[in-house]
């Protein structure tokens, strides 16, 4: 009997090992996994700030913020894809960052995209409008590309942020 049991359990957990083995392949991650982690999140985002600094059409919205508004944008942006990609985030959020210009910890608290995007005067006095939205894809996905993030998992991205669209959009703009 107790023969039989060690071997039930032995068989059991050799089943359980395949199991978790399977459990690693790239199919079976979540978008926030294949990722890289908040960290692979990070570096995508951080490597779309040149471009979005210079970009034709909204570099303008980023070039005159501060360093500090600059690093709480990056972690914000980070938790919010972070959260849609399934990590275990969540969104809007009280972010802890570090100041770049004199290295002091300050909290910040994430606000929704309406909250954040609406009203905001642009060049034209207008506001975000449908292309700048479009610009801002198009930075993300280069840093994607150069990042070597796979075709399918940049489409996931390209569509969480497509999902922001109505709220990010200036409302005097559609
Ligand atoms: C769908 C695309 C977009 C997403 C997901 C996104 C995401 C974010 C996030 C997470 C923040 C930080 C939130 C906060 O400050 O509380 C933020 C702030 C900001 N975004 Fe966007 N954004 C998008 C499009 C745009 C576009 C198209 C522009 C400009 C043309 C823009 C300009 C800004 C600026 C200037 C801030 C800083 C606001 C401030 O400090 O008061 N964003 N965005």
């Amino acid at each position: 009997m107790r023969r039989y049991i060690l071997g039930t359990l032995a068989l059991l957990a050799s089943a359980g090992f395949m199991l978790s083995s399977c459990g690693g392949s790239s199919s079976a991650q979540s978008p926030f996994e294949r990722l890289g982690g908040e960290a692979g999140i990070r570096k995508v985002v951080d490597d779309a700030v040149p471009c979005l600094a210079t970009d034709p059409n909204i570099g303008i919205f980023f070039r005159g913020l501060s360093a500090d508004s600059l690093e709480r944008i990056k972690v914000c942006l980070t938790k919010q894809l972070c959260a849609a990609a399934g990590g275990p985030c969540t969104f809007p959020t009280t972010i802890t960052y570090t100041s770049p210009v004199d290295g002091v910890q300050r909290t910040f608290t994430c606000r929704p995209m309406r909250a954040a995007h609406q009203g905001m005067v642009g060049p034209d006095g207008k506001g975000i409008a449908n292309d700048d939205v479009d610009s801002f894809k198009a930075c993300v996905q280069k840093s994607m590309q150069k990042n070597g993030v796979p075709d399918d998992l940049q489409q996931a991205v390209l569509n969480i942020l497509e999902s922001q669209r109505n709220d990010v959009v200036d409302d005097r703009n559609k």
